[in-house]
């Protein structure tokens, strides 16, 4: 992953960076890792995530998902991180085996889907740390119930991937269904590159260790020095940035493989930085989709954002074909690739016009190598912010909260988040 800072210099930008507010933050990276690097070495909670690339276990993820090497079709259970980071792969790669992800109780959606899947040669991964979620519950029941209804046997086609504890693991006991385990120390929106992530990746036939190997790349450039580590450079910019007013953070790949890569990353930075009155919101965008619609506002709306450019270098591409017709003879000669490259550029060059604080970052190609060494760079650059800015990244406890009040709302416990529901002020 290459990060280029260029655009977020005070030289250029507002709010911006001086190149000496730039060496007093490369100070304070310093301290910061190093406090990650004991984090990492003590496995302690969260910084365990970034050791995923040599304690992961390719080999046992892949012979867990054997008895599924004929499905026809994955359908991941399960919701936030126990969902997007296997979503992410899964859109970013392509593959003969489809993808469907139920993440949602919509039931319409639900409904839909298990309408258009092959029950009978689908795998059904049941994805929850906890155990405990009521949508990913829920939705699987009513998975099972369909399976049953269409005559497959549910237990042939399930496996789950989950905590020592939790409804789900005494479920997997009691059906004996094959489990993979969530590994401790490991929080949701950054366990992509654990189980939860690597599961569905490993049934479409993905290359898990060029994942790992790109994850391990990324985790080798970081250092005690922003300029030597593109991870952190990112993450700490993006903090100072938000020090400085760029509350909001658009995140805009120019590579519709890499929509779902935002999402993931809207993830990450909400739950894990948005903490203490502190945090940046995250918005998805598309380019060059979007460029006909949302750079209106991050050019010349409020002076509150700081733009992300990610794009591949390399891509499969498509010549524009000639044609003779007046004013369009420009694109002949030229591809598709060349044109949204020329798009990306456009964008930048007018949000930099215009004194919009944006960053470039690139990987090589839009493969299991450079997106393992892109969601391992996002994920460390989110834990170097998280320490410049002194909050927990590693919990939850808004996210929590919402949980346990649907859950007392349905009557799954008594807790007094549901309470605070029924007090709701109303004005009509
Ligand atoms: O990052 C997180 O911790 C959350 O987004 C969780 O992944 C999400 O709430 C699902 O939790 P669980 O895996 O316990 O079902």
């Amino acid at each position: 992953m290459r990060v280029d800072l260029g655009n977020a210099l005070s030289e250029v930008a507002d709010p911006g960076l001086s190149r000496t507010g730039l060496d007093e933050l490369d100070e304070r990276v310093a301290d910061a890792h190093e406090r990650i690097e004991r984090g990492r070495a003590n496995a302690d909670h969260g910084y365990a995530a970034l050791n995923l690339p040599e304690t992961a276990n390719p080999d046992e993820i892949r012979a867990a998902v054997e008895p599924f090497a004929d499905a026809e079709a994955v359908l991941t259970v399960g919701i936030g991180g126990s969902a997007l980071g296997a979503a992410t792969l899964a859109r970013g790669l392509p593959s003969e085996t489809d993808a469907y992800f139920l993440d949602n109780v919509d039931p319409e959606h639900v409904s839909r889907l298990l309408d258009s899947l092959p029950l009978d040669s689908t795998a059904v991964n049941v994805v929850s740390r906890s155990g405990t979620t009521a949508e990913t519950l829920a939705n699987f029941l009513v998975v099972r119930e369909e399976m049953e209804r269409a005559g497959v046997d549910w237990t042939d086609r399930t496996f789950v991937t989950t905590g020592d504890e939790g409804n789900l693991r005494r479920l997997a006991e009691k059906e004996d269904l094959p489990a993979l385990d969530v590994p401790d120390g490991v929080p949701g929106r950054f366990s992509v590159l654990s189980t939860v992530g690597l599961a569905c990746a490993a049934i479409q036939g993905h290359d898990l260790d060029a994942i790992l190997r790109g994850a391990s790349d990324e985790a080798d450039r970081l250092a005690g020095s922003l300029y030597d580590s593109p991870a952190y450079a990112y993450g700490a910019v993006a903090y100072a940035l938000e020090e400085r007013g760029a509350a909001v953070n658009a995140m805009m790949p120019y590579a519709e493989s890499l929509e779902t890569f935002a999402e993931w990353f809207a993830q990450l930075w909400a739950e894990s930085l948005g903490k203490d009155g502190r945090g940046q919101t995250p918005a998805r965008a598309l380019g060059a989709t979007d460029q006909h619609s949302q750079l209106q506002l991050y050019r010349a709306g409020p002076r509150d954002k700081l733009v992300t450019l990610v794009r591949p270098e390399t891509r499969a591409d498509r010549a524009i074909p000639t044609t003779d017709l007046d004013g369009l003879s420009y694109l002949g000669g030229s591809s598709l690739g060349d044109l949204l490259d020329a798009e990306f550029e456009a964008t930048e060059a007018s949000l930099a016009a215009a004194g919009q604080p944006n960053v470039r970052v690139e990987i090589d190609r839009v493969d299991e190598e450079s997106l393992g060494e892109l969601l391992y760079g996002m994920e460390a650059a989110c834990v170097v912010y998280g320490e410049l800015a002194e909050v927990s990244t590693f919990t939850q406890p808004a996210v929590e909260w919402g949980k346990k009040a649907a859950r007392g709302l349905l009557g799954g416990g008594d807790f007094e988040e549901a309470d605070a529901v029924a007090e709701k002020t109303t004005l009509t």
